[in-house]
């Protein structure tokens, strides 16, 4: 249970056509009659196709919409099935994920990332900046060069704390329903709030009604990025629901 201003952004993935939006008005008609609701933000990032038609299902809502990684580039060019933070901008995004591990693992690395963040906040949008070790890293017991690695390319040159919400997401926690121990998190979360104070740091990985209240019971933690759970509308209130009871 927590009583502070807490995120909730839910990771739709690569999943999701115009008849996953059918049953947001749950999530609308939720947020508006929750007592707690002045402290709480919801964000949603659906695949970019659904951008725009989820604005429209959301008007109105105070629940805000984003994207799930952009290009590094400002300018409109000759990239075959890019698209840049000004063209989500353009459509309504207010937010962008970006060094997310499937991204990563596909070959992003953190100076590429450190130039997306950067073109992200130029073209006007917030940015949700992902780190997380490995399960073998964290084998080596090297989680804390990896964030720190992460952090320190990741964000070199900018410093725009109210522009960057940090979501840490162990990658071996990623889909597969293992959570780090309280204990682990909260250290690691006060480790990362060490080396970059003043950002919100988020977790991610497996959140769902069932470890929802281990969770809470960490209380560095400002708010959660949910994947799998975040496309069940009933999960994603459940999650936002026993977060506040
Ligand atoms: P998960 O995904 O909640 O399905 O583990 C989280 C994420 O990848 O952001």
């Amino acid at each position: 249970m927590t009583n502070k201003y807490m995120f909730f952004i839910a990771n739709w993935k690569m999943y999701g056509g115009l008849n996953s939006l059918n049953s947001l008005h749950k999530v609308v008609k939720f947020f508006k009659n929750f007592k707690k609701k002045k402290f709480i933000k919801i964000i949603y990032c659906p695949p970019s196709t659904l951008i725009r038609p989820m604005l429209k299902k959301l008007k109105n809502s105070n629940i805000e919409v984003g994207a799930q990684n952009c290009h590094e580039s400002n300018y409109y060019g000759a990239y075959t099935g890019s698209i840049n933070s000004s063209m989500l901008k353009n459509v309504g995004a207010k937010y962008v994920i970006i060094g997310h591990s499937e991204n990563r693992q596909a070959g992003e690395n953190d100076r590429l990332i450190n130039r997306k963040i950067k073109s992200a906040i130029k073209a006007g949008l917030k940015v949700i900046f992902c780190i997380g070790e490995t399960s073998k890293e964290k084998r080596k017991k090297i989680t804390k060069q990896v964030l720190s690695k992460q952090i320190k390319f990741g964000l070199a040159n900018i410093n725009k704390k109210n522009k960057i919400i940090v979501a840490y997401e162990p990658v071996w926690s990623i889909g597969t329903g293992l959570i780090p121990k309280p204990k682990e998190l909260y250290e690691t979360i006060s480790f990362i709030k060490k080396k970059i104070k003043d950002y919100k740091i988020l977790y991610g990985g497996s959140v769902n009604p069932k470890n929802i209240h281990s969770l809470t019971s960490i209380d560095n933690i400002d708010g959660y990025l949910v994947g799998g759970a975040s496309q069940d509308t009933k999960k994603f209130i459940d999650i936002i629901k026993k977060t506040y009871n």
